[in-house]
C-alpha cells in the first residue's frame, strides 16, 4: 500500500482531483462522510485526510508516503522531505501588512505578529530590522488592529481579509503554492511507484 496525505479542505478536494484525473482514484472518498481513510486495494494506494500544516509531519515520520504540503510550511518547519513537484494550486503569497497608515519608522523595535515565526524573522533578520514576535495562531489580523503589533507577516490569497480589516499589503515575501512531497525512506523503497505517480501528477498540472 502506498500511503497518501491529503490536505483537509478546498485545496484538498482539488489536490484529491488531480490525482484522481492522474489515474489514482478513489471513489469512496467522495461519499459524504466524516471517514478520514479510503482505500482503492486494486491500485495499492491508500488516501487520508490530514490538517493541512500536519501533512508534512506524516511524511517526515513515514505514516504517509507521500503528500500534499504547502510551500509556506516547507520554509517554515523545514520538513526533511523530498519535494517533488510543485502542484500550482493553493497559490498565495506570504506578505508583510498593516494598517494603510502605518509607516514603520525605524526607530523602534517592530512589532510583528504572525502564525509563521521563522519566515517572519529569516525576512526582518535579512533587512537588519529588530523585531518583536508575537506568534499567534490565526485571525492574525486583528493584532494590528487592536494594537497587539504593528505589522503582520501573513498569508494573503485573494486579499479580502484584510480590505474588509482596513489593512494593506506592505511588502510580498515569497509566492505559495502546494506541493508534492515523499518520504525520504519511501522514496529509496518504493521510488518507482512514487516517481510514477509524480509523473503522473506532472500531466496534470495547470501550466498557465
Ligand atoms: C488565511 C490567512 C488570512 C486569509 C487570507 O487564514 O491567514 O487570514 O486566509 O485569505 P484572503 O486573502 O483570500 O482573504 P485562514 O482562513 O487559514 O484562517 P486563520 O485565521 O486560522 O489563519
Amino acid at each position: 500500500m502506498l500511503n497518501i496525505a491529503l490536505p483537509k479542505g478546498r485545496l484538498g478536494e482539488k489536490v484529491y482531483d488531480m490525482f484522481e484525473k492522474a489515474g489514482y482514484d478513489c471513489p469512496s472518498i467522495r461519499e459524504n462522510n466524516r471517514k478520514l481513510i479510503f482505500e482503492n486495494e486494486k491500485l495499492g494506494i491508500r488516501f487520508f485526510w490530514v490538517k493541512p500544516s500536519d501533512v508534512s509531519i506524516y511524511v517526515e515520520r513515514g505514516a504517509a508516503d507521500i503528500g500534499v504540503a504547502g510551500k509556506d510550511i516547507l520554509i517554515e518547519y523545514k520538513p526533511n522531505v523530498y519535494e517533488l513537484l510543485d502542484l500550482r494550486l493553493g497559490k498565495c503569497r506570504m506578505c508583510v501588512a498593516a494598517k494603510k497608515e502605518f509607516r514603520d519608522e525605524d526607530v523602534k523595535v517592530l512589532k510583528v505578529a504572525t502564525k509563521f515565526t521563522e519566515i517572519a524573522s529569516d525576512y526582518y533578520a535579512g533587512l537588519g530590522r529588530d523585531i518583536d514576535i508575537i506568534k499567534l495562531n490565526g485571525s492574525i489580523e486583528l493584532a494590528p488592529i487592536l494594537g497587539l503589533s504593528d505589522v503582520i507577516v501573513d498569508i494573503v490569497e485573494t486579499g479580502t481579509t484584510l480590505k474588509e480589516n482596513n489593512l494593506e499589503v506592505k511588502a510580498t515575501i515569497l509566492p505559495i503554492s502546494a506541493r508534492l512531497i515523499a518520504n525520504k525512506a519511501a522514496f529509496k523503497f518504493k521510488g518507482a511507484e512514487i516517481e510514477k505517480i509524480a509523473e503522473a501528477m506532472k500531466g496534470q498540472v495547470n501550466n498557465d
